[in-house]
């Protein structure tokens, strides 16, 4: 593993913060306008959630996606019971991509109803909740595993490879 790809995979664990951060942005709106207004001021209600809907599709699935093709390889190479890990990873993956469908649908449902709304309106703020908790305490899981492997990385200094092999190139060379 290069400086550069460690360097790349911070940039993913970054991100998770940044995502928790800004869902908790959204909830706090969705929140409020659910709570207050008990569902009367239905257009904003319904943009919060949809605006819900667009960052798990816009932004976290891809993340995810991102973090299936790169992060989850360096954990499996370097943590002890980096498999086992990375299995439960993409269990909470997988979770929060069918809750995702979930949400999604039941939004949709919204286009038919009427006087009844108010409680899927409350149902889906409750399901946004859900899905919060389970992609920060996801996200803490992340965070550590990073941790971890950096720390094996620099007391093996397998960061410090490449270097290594141009120097044995430069002497094959010489
Ligand atoms: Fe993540
Ligand atoms: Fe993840």
């Amino acid at each position: 593993m290069t400086p550069q790809e460690i360097k790349n995979l911070f940039s993913t664990i970054e991100q998770d913060h940044e995502l928790v951060a800004a869902q908790m942005g959204l909830l706090k709106r969705i929140t409020t306008t659910v709570l207050d207004t008990e569902g009367r001021d239905y257009d904003q209600a319904l943009e919060s959630l949809h605006e819900i809907e667009r960052f798990m599709a816009g932004k976290l699935l891809p993340h995810f996606q991102e973090e299936e093709d790169g992060l989850f390889q360096l954990f499996r190479d370097e943590l002890p019971g980096g498999p086992r890990l990375v299995a439960e990873l993409e269990a909470e993956h997988s979770e929060l991509r069918t809750q995702h469908e979930q949400f999604r649908a039941e939004l949709a449902l919204l286009n038919y109803l009427d006087e009844s709304r108010h409680p899927v309106l409350l149902h889906l703020c409750s399901m946004s909740w859900q899905m919060a908790d389970l992609l920060a305490k996801h996200a803490e899981k992340e965070r550590q595993a990073m941790n971890d492997c950096v720390k094996r990385l620099l007391a093996t200094g397998t960061a410090a490879e490449p270097t290594k092999s141009h120097s044995e190139q430069a002497a094959r060379c010489s």
